[in-house]
Order: C-alpha cells, then sequence, then structure tokens
C-alpha cells in the first residue's frame, strides 16, 4: 500500500516519489499541512494516490482540530487535473456531514482507509481486464510490446497501478511482455515506471519521449496502455503531457491506444475535453532557464483515439461511459 497509517498508530505514511529512483525513503504525514505539501510537490502522485492520500489528510485535519470545511478546500487546492483527488473529498464530505461530531474523526479514518482499499481492488479487477487485451497478441506473436507514457503503477495508486496492471497480470500469467517506457519530460515519470518494472522483474526499456512515434513506424509497439487524470464524459482523457502525441502517433500507425483508469477517474459532470482544467506548473520544473517558459502538466487525448478504456467493470469504448456510471 502506498499510502497507509503508521504501526504505531495515528500518521500517515507515504513513499517520497521525489527521491525516487535514487533512494527508497518513507515520509510521516503528521498534518493537513503536511499533506497538502506532499501532494503538491508531487512526494505522493498519480490521480489514484492523491486522491487516497487526501481522504487520510482530511482524517489529519479533523484530529488537528481544523473544520471539515477547511481541511477540504486546503485539499483541493493543491492539483486542479486529478479528478480522483476532488472525488475523494466529496465522498469524504457526503460521508462526514452525515455524522455526529463525536465520531467524525474515527469516521474520517475508516473511509480515508476504505478509499484506500478499494482503490486497490479496482486496480487489480483493471489488471485482470487489460489482461484480454495483451492475451491475444501474445497468443499469435510469442510476445507482446507494450508502450506506456509517465507512471500509471503501483506508486500512482494505491496498489497494482492502471495502465502497468495488465502488464503485470500479463508478466505473472507467464506472457512474453516487454515495455517501452516513454522518460515523460520534464519531471521523468518514466524513470520512475522503469525503476518500478525492475522491482517487478518486467524486461522494459527506456526511450527518449520523442523516439515513440519512430517505434510504432517500425511495427515495435502491439499497443500503448496510458493512466489517467481525469476523463470526461464523452470520452475524452486528460493524462500526462505527451500522451496526446502518442495517441496520434498510435492512430497513424494502426497501434491501438488503451486509457486504463477506475472509474472514480471518470468525471461524469464533465462533458468533454475542453471542460478539463490543465495543471499549470513551475518554470523551474525545466531547471534554470532564462527564457519565457510554457508547463501544462497534462493534455487531452480525444475519444475517436481510444480503443478502449480499461476499467474495473472490464473494458468499455470511450464514448459509451454511461455503462459503468454509478
Ligand atoms: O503529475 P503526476 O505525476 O501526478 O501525473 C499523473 C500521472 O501519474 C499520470 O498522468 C498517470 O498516467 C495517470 S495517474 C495513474
Amino acid at each position: 500500500m502506498l499510502v497507509t497509517i503508521a504501526e504505531d498508530g495515528g500518521d500517515v505514511v507515504i513513499l517520497d516519489q521525489t527521491r525516487l529512483p535514487r533512494e527508497t525513503a518513507f515520509v510521516r504525514l503528521r498534518s493537513l499541512a503536511d499533506t497538502a505539501h506532499a501532494i503538491r510537490v508531487m512526494q505522493v502522485r498519480g490521480a489514484p494516490l492523491i486522491g487516497a492520500t487526501a481522504a487520510f489528510g482530511v482524517a489529519l485535519g479533523l484530529r488537528e482540530g481544523l473544520t471539515l470545511e477547511r481541511s477540504i478546500d486546503t485539499l483541493a487546492a493543491t492539483r486542479p487535473t486529478a479528478v480522483n483527488l476532488h472525488w475523494a473529498l466529496e465522498r469524504m464530505r457526503g460521508v462526514l456531514e452525515k455524522s455526529a461530531q463525536a465520531v467524525r474523526q474515527e469516521v474520517a479514518w475508516t473511509e480515508a482507509r476504505a478509499i484506500a482499499r478499494e482503490d486497490a481492488a479496482a486496480n487489480a479487477a483493471i489488471g485482470r481486464h487489460g489482461l484480454a487485451v495483451l492475451e491475444p497478441v501474445a497468443a499469435r506473436k510469442g510476445r507482446v510490446e507494450v508502450m506506456t507514457h509517465c507512471n500509471a503503477g503501483w506508486l500512482a495508486t494505491v496498489a497494482h497501478g492502471t495502465a502497468l496492471a495488465p502488464i503485470y497480470a500479463a508478466h505473472e500469467a507467464g506472457l512474453a511482455v516487454h515495455v517501452w517506457v516513454s522518460e515523460t519530460r520534464p519531471r521523468n515519470q518514466g524513470q520512475l515506471t522503469a525503476w518500478e518494472l525492475a522491482q517487478e522483474g518486467v524486461p522494459h526499456t527506456f526511450i527518449a519521449d520523442n523516439a515513440a512515434g519512430l517505434l510504432m513506424m517500425q511495427g515495435k509497439v502491439d499497443c500503448v496502455i496510458v493512466g489517467a487524470d481525469r476523463i470526461a464524459a464523452n470520452g475524452d482523457t486528460a493524462n500526462k503531457v505527451g500522451t496526446y502525441l502518442k495517441a496520434l502517433a498510435a492512430h497513424a500507425h494502426g497501434v491501438p491506444f488503451y486509457v486504463a483508469a477506475p472509474v472514480s477517474t471518470i468525471d461524469f459532470a464533465c462533458s468533454d475535453g475542453m471542460h478539463i482544467p490543465i495543471e499549470e506548473r513551475s518554470a523551474a520544473e525545466f531547471g534554470a532557464l532564462h527564457t519565457p517558459v510554457a508547463n501544462p502538466a497534462f493534455d487531452v487525448t480525444p475519444a475517436a483515439l481510444i480503443a478502449g478504456i480499461i476499467t474495473e467493470h472490464g473494458i468499455v469504448p470511450a464514448d459509451q461511459l454511461a455503462r459503468v456510471k454509478p
């Protein structure tokens, strides 16, 4: 579990992803401010993990005696695109507003643990459903070549990952799976994916972001699987910047392009991709440049370029998400 309660009780423990892959260091979150900081600076990152961590942050805020409103507002302001953050906060609000003051804290911890547990279970199911995409290719060719972007593995979730869950399921099932891992400028989440795949013994090759098109043209990619930070009701999908270019290249070369995400990443209130807020991050992420910088952290892939959304309820055509609406 990438977010847990410390064994001595109380505090929340996370793996500090800003120190990977150089160092594996765990950090204790003792307060609402610690949690908001961890999300903002990306010590925890990845939409599902941000959501679960924020839920624990609400419990920490209540422990400090802060109001529910203040706890939710502080956490909601940390990162705008990943909808799991807002989904988890609204779920906490819904449960806590109905609870008596005397039991609120206990209810908050219970609900945060439930959110974390359910995320792990959803991702395991995504792995099982996504395996159906990889099995026929492996049966036909004896191996399967998957390209991914950013990190949508267990580091980005409570457990198992989203885009990497089918890959882990395939590896466990004994299929010869190899992963093309794109570096993901400017924050280099591809390094996290390479590190994670190495921990699991999954064969992989690290590439510059801009090498993706060539590899698809050369027939070296059987399918692309990426995660998502927010999927609009019409299937348009926001994911780490650079995803859209991979989808375009995949379309041009007849490579199926899949998105893997739990239903908590679908924003049914958002009609289409043009309405998804795109986070603009600091120019400092490019290093010390003395030039104007634009740093949109996400882009939007139109539903028409997506072969299917792999959810915990099965693989759904991107334009038929109503089928999995809770
Ligand atoms: O900015 P990050 O690292 O939090 O980016 C989010 C992501 O991890 C990816 O976009 C991912 O593909 C979706 S979250 C499983």
